[in-house]
């Protein structure tokens, strides 16, 4: 077989890029190790900025999420039994976040690539990546036992953090940078309305808690817990009486409790692995970066990949200018650093990670941020999404 990208992975990295490509005649084909049913079992985050709504605009997918998305004009952060407004229009010159899950966004890219009749293969295995830094790679992967193999003139990488693609780039080639946090987010999500219109972060004495939600009769909860501790020890009960301990007075009475849909442990990590370019190859989301989901960035930074990524194809392809790879990662990682430090900032802002005197600290922190003007639009202009830089 012969393409001119292969996608490895189809997360919502793999599926964006390919609907994108595959509208502008790029021709490409995703690999995926695992079932359709598998990808869209994964519960993620849904809080998506402006630059992934328009990307998904651009894929032509959108219709779904214009018609259910709740838009965020705002979201609150609680501590000191105390809650503060973050005023996302005010303070960012009117730009808002839409909350609509990351598995939904999934399922209408699927269905979108299958409208398309662009090729996808879901149960793939042994998939690995050749001759990236010469002219014509190529794939291999096996599939109902047998071994096949696709040429082509680039890969994507979008294989997630466990994926194939960053293990091909050289160990002397790339540099991983990590930081691990010793805490996980329990998080539960229940067909209950949720306690507010709006999210709400917060830090009590008890630990951290995030009040999200997924529709207007869906929510999903969040507390951090310790990282020995197992999701099987918490019955929704305990659930949801260390999460009422943990809000403030004012909305711990507008609590809807009901049975959990789902409930998992995750533990909280920064990671990036630079360059996310080597030879043919280039590593898009979670397979280059990580980070803790406070911000919510992971999904919109593997659209602002996925964005740089697609525009140089289109230099490539349509203009014959193969150079303009070139300037993939820097564009790709100035971004994600930025995000990183925003995501590390309310991580370290809003978990009881050290002792007293940063407890002191975190609390000044809070107090500064979303209590001037300044520190409301730090925080506000971060949140819904530093703007994507123009591509050469
Ligand atoms: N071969 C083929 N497919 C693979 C391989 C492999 N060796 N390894 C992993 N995959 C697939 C996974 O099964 C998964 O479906 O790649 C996909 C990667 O998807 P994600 O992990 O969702 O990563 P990404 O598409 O970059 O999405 C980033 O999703 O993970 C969240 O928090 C993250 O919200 C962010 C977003
Ligand atoms: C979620 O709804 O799952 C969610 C929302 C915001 C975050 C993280 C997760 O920062």
């Amino acid at each position: 077989m012969k393409t001119q990208v292969v996608i490895i992975g189809a997360g919502p990295s793999g599926l964006l890029l390919g609907q994108l490509l595959h509208n502008a005649g790029i021709e490409n084909i995703i690999l995926e190790r695992v079932t359709p049913d598998y990808v869209l079992g994964r519960i993620r985050a849904g809080v998506l900025e402006e630059g992934f709504v328009d990307m998904v605009r651009e894929a032509g997918v959108a219709e779904r999420m214009d018609l259910e998305g709740l838009p965020h004009g705002g979201f609150q952060i609680a501590f000191n039994d105390e809650l503060r407004r973050i005023d996302l229009h005010k303070y960012s010159q009117g730009k808002q976040v839409v909350v609509y899950g990351q598995t939904e966004i999934t399922a209408d890219l699927m269905e979108a690539r299958t409208d398309s009749g662009a090729e996808s293969l879901y149960e793939v295995g042994n998939v690995s990546i050749h001759d990236v830094t010469e002219d014509s790679p190529y794939v291999l992967y096996e599939k109902d036992g047998e071994e096949l193999r696709i040429d082509c003139d680039y890969v994507a990488g979008c294989d997630g953090f466990h994926g194939v693609s960053r293990q091909t780039i050289p160990e002397s080639v790339r540099t991983e940078y990590e930081k691990i946090y010793h805490v996980g987010w329990l998080g539960v999500l229940s067909d209950t309305p949720p306690i507010d219109d709006e999210l709400i972060y917060g830090i009590s004495e008890k630990g951290f808690f995030l009040c999200s939600m997924r529709s207007k009769t869906r929510s999903r909860y969040y507390v951090d817990v310790s990282l020995d501790e197992k999701v099987e020890d918490w019955s929704d009960e305990r659930f949801w009486k260390e999460l009422g301990n943990r809000l403030p007075e004012s909305v711990r009475d507008n609590l809807v409790t009901g049975p959990s849909l789902e409930k998992s442990i995750a533990p909280l990590r920064s990671f990036v692995c630079e360059p996310m370019q080597y030879g043919r190859l280039f590593l898009v989301g979670d397979a280059a970066h990580i980070v803790p989901p406070t911000g919510a960035k992971g999904l919109n930074l593997a659209s602002s990949d996925v964005n740089y990524l697609y525009r140089i194809m289109l230099k490539v392809f349509k203009e014959n200018r193969p150079e303009a790879t070139e300037q993939y990662s820097t564009l790709c990682l100035r971004r994600i650093w930025h995000a990183e430090r925003f995501s590390w900032w309310m991580t370290s802002m809003l978990h009881n990670l050290g002792d007293g005197f940063e407890r002191r600290i975190m609390e000044s922190q809070l107090d500064y941020y979303t209590g001037t003007e300044e520190g409301l639009k730090v925080i506000a202009k971060q949140y819904v999404g530093l703007p994507y830089e123009e591509v050469e």
